[in-house]
């Protein structure tokens, strides 16, 4: 169990909140440090790289004291034409936690720690995951099978036992993750940070619509199709939405194209997609509600604390 200086002693509970397209805003993100977890955001919700750095310091300005750090998700691919620009802006604001997806670039990495930044690296595969530990990146992201956005097909149990095989730094495990006791079951398989995305698009306050949020109230496990079709990586939607968009569910294996330059553009096809079709993970089935960040992390609190005494119960009844 590994967690760097930064975050030691500075988190409420063992979380970071995923940046998540479209929905991760300076709101959600200032609740979630506010309130003693990790925030993010990804940089291509600013429209620009200058608004990228506005969105910092609305950020910073609505930290309390002993707030959480935060983070920003750039998207690391030939296809993203802002990445040295948002990259730049990062180094300049001296972003806490920078989380890059698809590429683990040593020269993002170096950028980072010029500063004292940390980065935290999200992957599927064990191969993904020995590259981003050459690159030499602070912490790996686990993206388990089941999870909302790019969600990866392994088993969470195996995907940490294989990383646990070369890695000791800082493992972060995403998927389905919607509750205090989930939380204390990523530590007791091995890693040391849980990575929650949908059950925060579930509360009062994000870039989500409240449709968006209605259907994540009343979709399933069963709901959930993960299909290349949308972005060229394989990533999870409601079968409702993807309906509601007139997707053919017999056409879903059919790879698109990746471009994230795309996603910069007002209307366009992949900015779209993920306006008007809504991507959740399958741990839909366990959001009843829509509360507040703050009512949210103070039962995810008390359940931590809950399962916590279970396990005290039974290593007692294992001795
Ligand atoms: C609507 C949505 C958008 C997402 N956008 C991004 C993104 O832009 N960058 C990224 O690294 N991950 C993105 N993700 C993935 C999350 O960061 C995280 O890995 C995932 O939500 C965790 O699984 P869970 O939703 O089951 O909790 C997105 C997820 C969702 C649900």
């Amino acid at each position: 169990m590994t967690l760097p200086a930064l975050l030691e002693n500075r988190l409420r509970l063992p979380v970071v909140a995923a940046p998540m397209f479209l929905v991760s805003d300076p709101t959600l993100v200032t609740a979630c440090c506010n309130n003693g977890i990790v925030g993010s955001f990804p940089a291509l919700n600013q429209r620009d790289s200058n608004g990228l750095r506005t969105w910092l310091e609305q950020i910073r300005a609505g930290l309390v004291k002993d707030a959480a750090p935060y983070a920003v998700n750039l998207i690391v691919h030939a296809s993203n034409p802002r990445l040295q620009a948002d990259l730049k802006i990062c180094v300049e604001q001296q972003v806490p936690i920078v989380i890059t997806s698809l590429g683990a670039v040593k020269d993002v990495v170096d950028a980072v720690h010029s500063y004292g930044g940390l980065v935290f690296h999200d992957v599927t595969t064990r191969r993904h995951a020995e590259k981003a530990a050459e690159a030499g990146v602070d912490g790996l992201i686990a993206v388990g099978a089941g999870a909302g956005g790019h969600a990866g097909t392994w088993n969470p149990f195996a995907l940490v036992a294989e990383i646990r095989q070369f890695f000791d730094k800082t493992l972060l495990l995403a998927g389905c993750i919607n509750h205090g006791h989930e939380i204390l079951a990523t530590q007791i398989l091995g890693a040391d940070l849980a990575y929650m995305g949908t059950r925060l698009i579930a509360t009062q306050h994000n870039g989500a619509d409240d449709a968006y949020k209605q259907m994540i109230l009343q979709a399933k496990a069963a709901d959930i199709i993960h299909t290349p079709a949308v972005s060229g990586v394989p990533a999870s939607f409601m079968r409702q939405s993807l309906e509601q968009a007139g997707y053919d569910l017999n056409q879903l294996q059919n790879k698109a194209d990746i471009n994230y330059g795309e996603k910069l553009k007002p209307i366009n096809d992949e900015a779209k997609a993920w306006k008007t079709v809504w991507s959740a993970g399958q741990g839909v089935g366990g959001i009843e509600d829509l509360p507040s960040i703050e009512e949210l992390i103070k039962r995810l609190d008390a359940e931590y604390r809950t399962a916590l005494q279970r396990c005290q119960q039974l290593r007692l009844q294992a001795q």
